[in-house]
């Protein structure tokens, strides 16, 4: 069953002023249902999760564990304690980072076209002599070189490595990497941001350890993340932020951690967003992951085709857009990305990405200043692909 774009586009109020928006892979636009539930609680019960005895109370406890539940679903998790809430992806890889038990000269596999949110918290570990970091090449064509990724994995502890790219859409083959990588016995973490809004995912089948996520990105309130992890694994784990919440008693000079998920949930949560995040989830849910994934490719295939045709453009990545999930990005000439992006936010009010897109390293290394990007959604449209070409094309004129 297709999706109905005019009854999607209904419940984004932003869409109907006269603006496109192709930077979904920054942030996605809200449905008024995700609105309207992190609404709800500020009006009908606005307290906090598992201390205080009274009604609210055990409201706001028992929307945070159906509200985890649907996350667990939504990922195919085997239990709701594996779904550690985080402000965002940087922070779940951040919370691996700091309570991994890595030994001193542990390794940690990454490559080479990391977001900076997969790259400094390793940074930071190899500064202060905790572990190596091991950097896997990517071929000519952007994807990941398996040849080398084999070469490299031996006496890995760790894989920390981007599920797909936000820089040029590029998925990584995963599975695979999850196989090589246990046969090693490393364990992986998967940086899901850029999956998990347009695709199934199922944690179970992939056999991930761990993976991180943002609600942002797909529909979810600002500043809501997850991190997945398989129980006996975050069990081993040691502590991250501590605090309120995180402990089940203390006296002055010792505490008793709390079971999971809390021990990793320190302080009072962002209520608000945990159940804005599920209701985002089941409004992905009713649209269905492989309508989304349909849509994007429909949209990517037509931008790719259109820019294709105009001399000078070059697409960063593979050419075929079933590589490069709902992610155009791309160079005209030596035009500065950051003067596309303005103009064609100030000549049409399409609103796009340009910069090193957080993947500074993998544009240092490539002598490339980054790259203009369209980022789409599925409540994205043929006629605002259309719209987005006729605009670029009038700006090329421009630097003829
Ligand atoms: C691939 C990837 N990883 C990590 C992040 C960081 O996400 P957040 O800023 O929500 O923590 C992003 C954000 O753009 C991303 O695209």
């Amino acid at each position: 069953m297709g999706i109905n774009l005019k009854k999607i586009r209904a419940d984004f109020p932003i869409l109907k002023k006269k603006l496109i928006y192709f930077d979904n892979a920054c942030m996605t636009l809200r449905p008024k249902q995700v609105v309207e539930a992190t609404n709800e609680y500020y009006y009908e019960f606005p307290g906090c999760a598992g201390r205080s005895m009274h009604k609210i109370a055990a409201k706001v406890t028992e929307e945070v564990l159906k509200s985890r539940k649907i996350v667990q679903k939504f990922i195919s998790a085997k239990k709701p304690e594996e779904i550690i809430f985080t402000r965002n992806t940087t922070e779940a890889i951040n919370l691996i980072a700091n309570s991994f038990k890595f030994k001193k000269g542990s390794k940690v596999l990454i490559s080479d076209k990391e977001h900076n949110s997969n790259l400094i918290p390793w940074q930071v570990l190899e500064k202060k002599g905790v572990i190596k970091l091991v950097i896997v090449n990517s071929k000519s064509d952007n994807t990941l070189d398996m040849d080398d990724f084999e070469k490299k994995i031996k006496g890995v502890t760790l894989v920390s490595i981007v599920h797909t790219s936000n820089m040029d859409g590029v998925t990584n083959p995963v599975k695979e990497i999850i196989k090589l990588a246990h046969k090693n016995n490393s364990l992986v973490m998967l940086d899901a941001a850029q999956s998990i809004p347009h695709k199934e995912v199922n944690v179970k089948k992939l056999d991930v350890d761990f993976l991180a996520f943002s609600g942002h990105k797909m529909l979810g309130p600002s500043g809501m993340g997850v991190l997945y992890g398989k129980k006996s694994l975050l069990e081993k784990l040691d502590t991250f932020m501590v605090g309120g919440e995180t402990v089940i008693d203390s006296n002055y000079h010792n505490h008793k951690l709390e079971k999971l998920p809390e021990r990793f949930e320190a302080g009072l949560q962002n209520y608000a967003g945990i159940i804005g995040l599920a209701e985002a989830i089941k409004y992905l849910k009713k649209v269905g992951m492989k309508n989304i994934e349909t849509q994007e490719l429909i949209l990517n295939k037509a931008l790719t085709e259109g820019l294709s045709q105009i001399e000078g453009v070059k697409i960063l990545g593979p050419l075929d857009p079933k590589q490069r999930a709902g992610i155009v990005s791309f160079n005209y000439k030596n035009v500065d990305p950051h003067q596309i992006a303005l103009l064609m936010d100030n000549s049409a009010n399409i609103m796009m990405r340009s910069g090193a897109h957080c993947v500074h390293s993998w544009f240092n290394a490539h002598k490339s200043k980054g790259s203009a990007r369209a980022s789409f959604y599925f409540y994205n449209t043929l006629e605002e692909v259309d719209a987005f070409i006729n605009a670029f094309k009038k700006i090329v004129k421009f630097f003829k």
